[in-house]
């Protein structure tokens, strides 16, 4: 009976509503098809629509070569190859004080079944996890499905979007398992200082609790802060590490992922744990063998040249997203984005006449302007948008110009002069 409640509680909170795939294609659908403007989407996540953001031929190179020695057509292991595992473990211990083996290593479809794995394995009876707001839906779709409970800690936009580390401790009881950090962060655009994340693995000890690190953004960091796995602390507190070729590499439809248990104490190494780990994966398809077969060559070989190409388009577009936002009264951007490939922006519904919330400013600026903004409250926050600046500078020009003739014609002031 217990049960039964927590889960309509759980389902009952699940964004099914208002997940970001529904309402992107509702903005579509609800397009003016008399404007001829030309449609911008600064509502997704995936950077190859626009053409400034392709892969390395280093990646492509890999996979054409892995796909030709005609060795990788059988299926691999379930846990992921070997090869595979041993890259993996290899690229992330770079950053790390100890050295990842290849058994930490499970090669996933892309960090959204590391995602499911990561909350699945940590489902028990009565469990609740801590997960940001604003956040990734995924998540809190995944814990629906496994009667986990979600509780939202706040990020502090004032303050870098840092984790509310008070509304943690008050969260965290006996039935919590483990805590959620997006780090880069989507869809903040934070990067977090080596001594906060040391205070958030302090809090996740002191509650004995697992973090799960989504470093899916690892290395897309441009700001001051750089970007510091959480890994690290991994002697602290066990850290599952959760991450993809998709945002550093821009190949998000190869589906290559990895969950990784950075745990030096190998709390995760008790037999029972991997065991049920490996049965897990057992019911799990990973990734085409070929493309795991390429991830070595693609993980050494790949140029700094690529990384820091993207970097800097990332820079650019990001400031000149923060640049033109000074000029639109009605949105404001309290901290600077650092990392990843979008961020939040505030929106103030008093100055406009007819605009509601947000929701329905996205739906009357997806009509009027054909520009496509992610209403804040798919991620958690009512009256703020999230706009991606993985995206063309000259697009990205455009459609906060647009935005910009949105606000002026729905303000008070027919100039806007405020
Ligand atoms: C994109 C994204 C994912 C999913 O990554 P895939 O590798 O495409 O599955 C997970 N977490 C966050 C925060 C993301 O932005
Ligand atoms: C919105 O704008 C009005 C008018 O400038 C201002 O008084 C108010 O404080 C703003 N609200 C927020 C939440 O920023």
């Amino acid at each position: 009976m217990q049960h039964k409640t927590q889960t309509e509680k759980t389902m009952e909170s699940t964004p099914t509503n208002v997940t970001i795939k529904g309402i992107l294609g509702m903005l579509l659908a609800n397009l003016d098809d008399n404007n001829k403007k030309r449609l911008i989407s600064l509502g997704m996540g995936d950077p190859t629509a626009f053409s400034c953001f392709t892969t390395t031929n280093v990646a492509e190179n890999a996979v054409v070569d892995a796909l030709n020695s005609q060795k990788f057509n059988g299926y691999s292991p379930t846990v992921g190859l070997l090869q595979t595992r041993r890259a993996i473990g290899e690229y992330l211990s770079q950053n790390l004080p100890y050295k990842l083996s290849p058994d930490d290593v499970f090669v996933t479809a892309g960090c959204t079944q590391a995602i499911e794995i990561a909350i699945s394995i940590l489902a028990t009876p009565n469990a609740n996890i801590l997960v940001p707001r604003p956040g990734f839906p995924i998540y809190e779709l995944c814990a629906a499905f496994r009667n986990v409970e979600i509780r939202h800690f706040d990020l502090l936009p004032e303050n870098g979007w840092e984790v509310d580390l008070d509304a943690v401790d008050a969260l965290a009881d006996q039935n919590t398992v483990a805590i959620v950090i997006i780090n880069p962060g989507n869809p903040c655009g934070n990067v977090y200082s080596y001594q906060h994340l040391k205070k958030i693995a302090e809090t996740a000890k002191k509650h004995k609790i697992v973090v799960i690190a989504d470093e899916v953004y690892g290395h897309l960091a441009f700001g001051a802060n750089p970007f510091v796995p959480m890994g690290v602390f991994g002697s602290m507190v066990p850290v599952l590490t959760l991450g993809s070729l998709s945002k550093r590499w821009i190949v998000p439809g190869w589906r290559l992922g990895w969950f990784v248990t950075t745990d030096p104490n190998g709390m995760f190494k008790n037999a029972k744990t991997v065991e049920r780990l490996k049965k897990y994966f057992d019911i799990c398809g990973g990734p085409a063998t070929f493309i795991q077969a390429a991830v070595p060559q693609i993980l050494k070989e790949t140029s700094d040249t690529f990384f820091t190409r993207t970097l800097n388009i990332l820079k650019h577009s990001s400031d000149l997203c923060v640049k033109k936002i000074e000029d639109i009264p009605c949105l404001t951007c309290p901290t600077k984005p650092q990392g990843s490939m979008a961020m939040m922006v505030k929106l103030n519904v008093s100055l406009l006449k007819d605009i509601n919330n947000d929701i329905d400013f996205c739906f009357k600026l997806a009509k009027e302007e054909s520009v496509i903004l992610l209403p804040g409250l798919t991620v958690g926050l009512k009256n703020w948008v999230r706009i991606t600046f993985a995206a063309e500078p000259s697009s990205l020009e455009e459609a906060l110009d647009r935005v910009k003739s949105f606000y002026h014609r729905h303000s008070y002031e027919p100039n806007g002069s405020f």
